[in-house]
């Protein structure tokens, strides 16, 4: 491809900002991001809150490679470096576990026990006293068992993509927010095979393309309705506690403490002092608001969670830090990924869709951020490359992401089993 060919990246989240900072790191000088929300780091994107896991632990040892290479990344990028901190994972089940967790939690282990990367890094958990060797400061019961990894932590979410923003800015990339796309533009060529050439907005602006990039996460279906089932859009619920400056720097260097069964927590925000909590659990699929047997996409309204939720967060607090188990939740809402079946992501071209003029870089299975770094590189390997040759990431045809997922506890709720009460800003 000509380094002057235009490229439109659909999306400026997690995978859009990668995306085109990689394709502008490779020479290519005419790229545009159209992206729904106004403003980037994205409203809507999945990757804009304070912090997410950076781990490589995977039951995968093919992720579990990915995610060292962008750990690796994380720590000596430059741009990144900044937001990544190893404060450790201490990863665990609580007394009250279900099996499948206490499996999964094995299968983690077992897959850095034996590499070479976490010599010296893992310690086991077995008694309160492992605990609290690492995290002083909790104070409460905690029967769990699990381990405690040293070569972990989180990055500072929202920071790093509006880094990546920058550079991608400084790099000569153009963004378009505020203006959702609203379809693709396709062109019947001579062989009369289909090719895509640009997108509309919903504004009536047109952009064309030699190459387009879907990085629209959960919503992938609204633009790309023949990906059907292979995508549905699953949720997570994330909540948080206002902290003062005392609390939040008792707080200061804690690991990232994730309860299979409860949820996890983070080292609180250094600006805000905000606590930042994920309940655990299969989450939320949307089907009801698409036709009967369509894909599950995100609903408009989303600053809720749910009373089942909340019950979590305040479990995992009173194992943990009773002191604030009862305190106010604050900026509530949910969170859209693009699960699939096997949580494998998509990065292919779309078939039948001539001139590899498109391609999908989505089904993040919730489990992409870390590879802020090097999830773009995918991209333009494969525009490079003209075939996806790492079959796992090839289009899905036919595969039903509305199932089970191995690792995920339970079965995901659809909000039409959420009352209205409690799904609405009523
Ligand atoms: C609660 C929660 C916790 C998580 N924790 C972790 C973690 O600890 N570690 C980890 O690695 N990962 C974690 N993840 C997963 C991670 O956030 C995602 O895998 C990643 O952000 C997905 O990136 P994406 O680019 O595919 O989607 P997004 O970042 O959601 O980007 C999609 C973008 O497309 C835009 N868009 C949508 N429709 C349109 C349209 N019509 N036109 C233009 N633009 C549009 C959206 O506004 C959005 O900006 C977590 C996710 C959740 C929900
Ligand atoms: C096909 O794609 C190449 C770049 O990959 C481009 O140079 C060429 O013009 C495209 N062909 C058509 C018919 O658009
Ligand atoms: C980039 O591509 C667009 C779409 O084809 C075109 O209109 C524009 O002139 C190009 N810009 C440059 C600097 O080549």
């Amino acid at each position: 491809m000509e380094k002057d060919a235009p490229i439109l990246i659909i999306g400026a989240g997690t995978f859009g900002l990668s995306t085109a900072y990689h394709f502008a790191q490779a020479g290519h000088s005419n790229i545009t991001v159209l992206e729904k929300s106004t403003a980037v780091p994205p409203a809507d994107s999945a990757g804009n809150d304070l912090n997410k896991i950076i781990r490589a632990e995977y039951e995968d040892p093919f992720y579990a490679e990915l995610a060292l290479q962008a750990m690796a990344a994380w720590k000596t990028n430059p741009l990144l470096a900044p937001y990544y901190h190893e404060t450790g994972y201490l990863l665990a089940n609580s007394a009250a576990a279900p099996d499948k967790a206490k499996k999964t939690l094995l299968k983690s282990l077992g897959s850095i026990q034996q590499h070479p990367a976490f010599r010296g890094k893992i310690s086991p958990i077995e008694r309160r006293e492992d605990i609290t060797k690492v995290a002083p400061v909790f104070d409460g019961p905690m029967e769990w068992k699990g381990y405690f990894n040293r070569f972990a932590g989180y990055a500072q979410s929202a920071d790093a993509l509006t880094a990546m923003y920058s550079a991608c800015c400084a790099l000569g990339v153009k963004f378009r927010t505020g203006d959702a796309v609203k379809s693709l533009i396709y062109t019947l060529d001579k062989d009369s095979s289909r090719r895509c050439t640009g997108a509309v907005t919903e504004s009536g602006k047109t952009y064309t393309a030699v190459l387009i990039v879907l990085t629209l996460g959960a919503a992938l279906a609204t633009v790309l309705p023949e990906v059907g089932r292979q995508v549905a859009a699953n949720a997570w619920s994330v909540a948080h506690i206002q902290l003062t400056p005392a609390e939040a720097e008792k707080l200061r260097g804690i690991p990232v403490t994730y309860a299979r069964d409860l949820g996890f927590f983070f080292e609180p925000d250094r600006r805000t002092n905000l606590l930042k909590l994920c309940p655990s659990g299969a989450g939320y699929t949307n089907f009801c608001s698409s036709s009967e047997g369509g894909p599950s996409v995100p609903p408009d309204f989303n600053a809720f969670i749910t009373p089942a939720d909340e019950d979590k967060i305040r479990r995992l607090l009173r194992e943990t830090l009773p002191g604030l188990a009862e305190r106010p939740l604050i900026n509530k809402h949910l969170c859209w990924c693009a699960d699939t079946a096997d949580s494998e992501y998509i990065i292919d071209f779309v078939p039948e869709t001539s001139n590899n003029s498109l391609i999908v870089a989505s089904g993040d299975s919730g489990h992409a951020f870390k590879m802020l770094p090097i999830v773009g590189q995918w991209s333009v390997e494969l525009a490079r490359a003209g075939k996806q040759e790492t079959k796992r990431w090839r289009w899905k045809a036919g595969q039903d992401a509305g199932g089970d997922v191995s690792w995920r506890i339970g079965r995901p709720v659809d909000l039409r089993d959420v009352p209205l009460a409690v799904r609405s800003n009523m």
